[in-house]
């Protein structure tokens, strides 16, 4: 018995165009589920292409289609000729059980199938869509996507949430406004904007940017990615920028730490040399005046002798201050009592500089991790700092309170001085930093602090308003925190 195949049996009459775009999207499986074979192609022309294809495919082809009739397992014959006439002879020769399709049908059942494609495409399209969304928008990174007017294209979620208003409203608005709100494309000294480079030069342009937002310092990595079109012009730029300030502050920490400790080194070979020779000036220039008559020229001349002698040893013990390690860091500190301690000492001070004092001190603090005199002269440190920052008078708020939330007690020392210009305040830390006249500072004061502080696992930080900045709210906080000392049984069992 021969060999009938199952499914739909069908052949084509009308071997043209239309056929081989039949033929080829059976061949790319578009219509596997209803299990259709092709058993024969009929046209007159021999040379019709889809009656060629049809061959190449191994497709038995003739010039008769009433050759179909005798097909076995035939059950539908399409017809693609388009001719009306075959149409309807087809329909007054073909066997009974044969059904048929013609080209109008065949046409309509095209569309339906091009339609679909279109669709499938289209939901393709959306999930490649969904899927590139996703990704911008899992990236922490702010992204934008600049237009050679500078106009937002697209907007991930990271710079949405920074820019704090709907995405809605980003999108279309030129980027030098949305993020600098100036009016036109960014032209800052020393700041070069990097979309404006990947424009002008078709290259990926990094940069890093410091933002001054408020009262604090932000670091930015920028970098922007040309887009190019077929000709090569850079039709978009791609620009990604990365919060990099804690990454930074912790770097400048580590920094400042090994610069610490360098200076401690030279400090020490320093103050060992200097010491002597400068108590030699010392003992010598007191044996003078003890010999000399007081008031006569040479006598004021020794004791600028002594001044300034006095002045040398002063700055060694400050080198000294952080050149030191303190022999262990189980010291514990009432820091309201060391705060008491030198209040008294500088309160002369406060009053002749028309100062006035305010005093915030929480009851029941608990001991700090650190040793009294050296913390004491942290704080010393920093009022004399508040004081000179307020030439004319000022008013200067101490407070202390217990942070619960990583336990560390936190001293603030808030001044209403003139604050620290912006271009500062990167240095104020820097050993022999200082702005203060020749001979008024030693710029070591806040190098030493730190050591100190950091010594114990403290921690000092400041936010301040330059009057430049802001007339009525200008002047600096400094906030030392430090670790809130163990107790006697905590301290045996974190040894044991
Ligand atoms: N409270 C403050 N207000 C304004 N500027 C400040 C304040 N504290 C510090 N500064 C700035 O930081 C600089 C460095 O301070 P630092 O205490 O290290 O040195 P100095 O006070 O200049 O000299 P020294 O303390 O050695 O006598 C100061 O010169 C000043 O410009
Ligand atoms: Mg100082």
């Amino acid at each position: 018995m021969e060999h009938i195949e199952k499914g739909l049996n069908v052949a084509i009459v009308g071997g043209g165009h239309g056929c081989k775009a039949f033929l080829e999207l059976l061949a790319g499986g578009a219509l596997k589920k209803v299990q259709m074979n092709i058993l024969s192609v009929a046209d007159i022309n021999e040379d019709a292409e889809g009656l060629r294809y049809a061959k190449k495919m191994g497709v038995f082809t003739t010039n008769d289609y009433k050759v179909f009739y005798g097909l076995n397992g035939l059950n539908l014959i399409i017809e693609l000729t388009g001719d009306n006439e075959v149409r309807e002879a087809i329909i007054k020769t073909k066997p009974h059980h044969v059904q048929l399709m013609d080209h109008i049908s065949a046409r309509l059942f095209w569309e339906i199938m091009e339609g679909e494609k279109e669709l499938k495409l289209k939901d393709e399209l959306l999930e490649t869509k969904k899927f590139l969304h996703a990704i911008i928008n899992g990236i922490r990174d702010q992204i934008m996507v600049v237009d050679r007017d500078y106009r937002i294209e697209e907007a991930n979620e990271a710079l949405v949430a920074r820019l704090g208003k709907p995405k809605h409203e980003i999108i279309g608005e030129y980027c030098y406004w949305a993020l600098h709100s100036t009016h036109e494309p960014c032209n800052i000294p020393n700041h070069s904007c990097p979309v404006q480079v990947a424009f002008k030069t078709g290259e990926t342009c990094e940069v890093l940017h410091t933002h001054y937002e408020g009262r604090g310092v932000s670091y930015f990595r920028v970098i922007a990615y040309p887009m190019l079109d077929d000709e090569g012009e850079v039709t978009r730029v791609i620009e990604m920028a990365r919060d990099i300030t804690k990454w930074k502050k912790s770097g400048d920490q580590l920094y400042h730490v090994q610069k610490l400790v360098f200076l401690g080194k030279l400090a020490a070979g320093l103050a060992h040399e200097l010491n002597n020779p400068v108590a030699v000036i010392l003992g010598f220039a007191d044996l003078l005046l003890e010999k000399i008559e007081v008031g006569c020229p040479t006598y004021e001349i020794l004791k600028i002798i002594e001044r300034q002698g006095l002045n040398c040893k002063r700055i060694v013990e400050n080198l000294l201050s952080f050149a030191r390690h303190p022999e262990t860091t189980e010291y514990s500190t009432d820091v309201n009592v060391d705060l008491e301690g030198v209040i008294s000492v500088v309160e002369n001070i406060l009053t002749t500089n028309k100062v006035t004092l305010e005093k915030n001190f929480a009851g029941d603090l608990p001991r700090v991790r650190g040793d009294s005199g050296h913390l004491r002269q942290v704080f010393i440190n920093l009022i004399t700092n508040a004081v000179a920052a307020m030439a004319g008078g000022g008013r200067l708020t101490i407070s202390t309170r217990l942070d619960e939330s990583d336990n560390r007690v936190k001293i603030f020392f808030k001044d209403t001085g003139h604050g620290i210009k912006r271009e500062y305040r990167d240095k104020i830390f820097d050993p022999f930093f200082t702005t203060r006249e020749v001979g008024e500072g030693t710029g070591l004061g806040l190098s030493a602090c730190y050591g100190i502080v950091n010594k114990y696992d403290g921690d000092i930080t400041f936010e301040t308003v330059g009057e430049e900045e802001d007339r009525e709210r200008k002047g600096t906080t400094f906030t030392v925190s430090l670790p809130v000392a163990l107790s006697v049984d905590e301290e045996i069992s974190s040894r044991a």
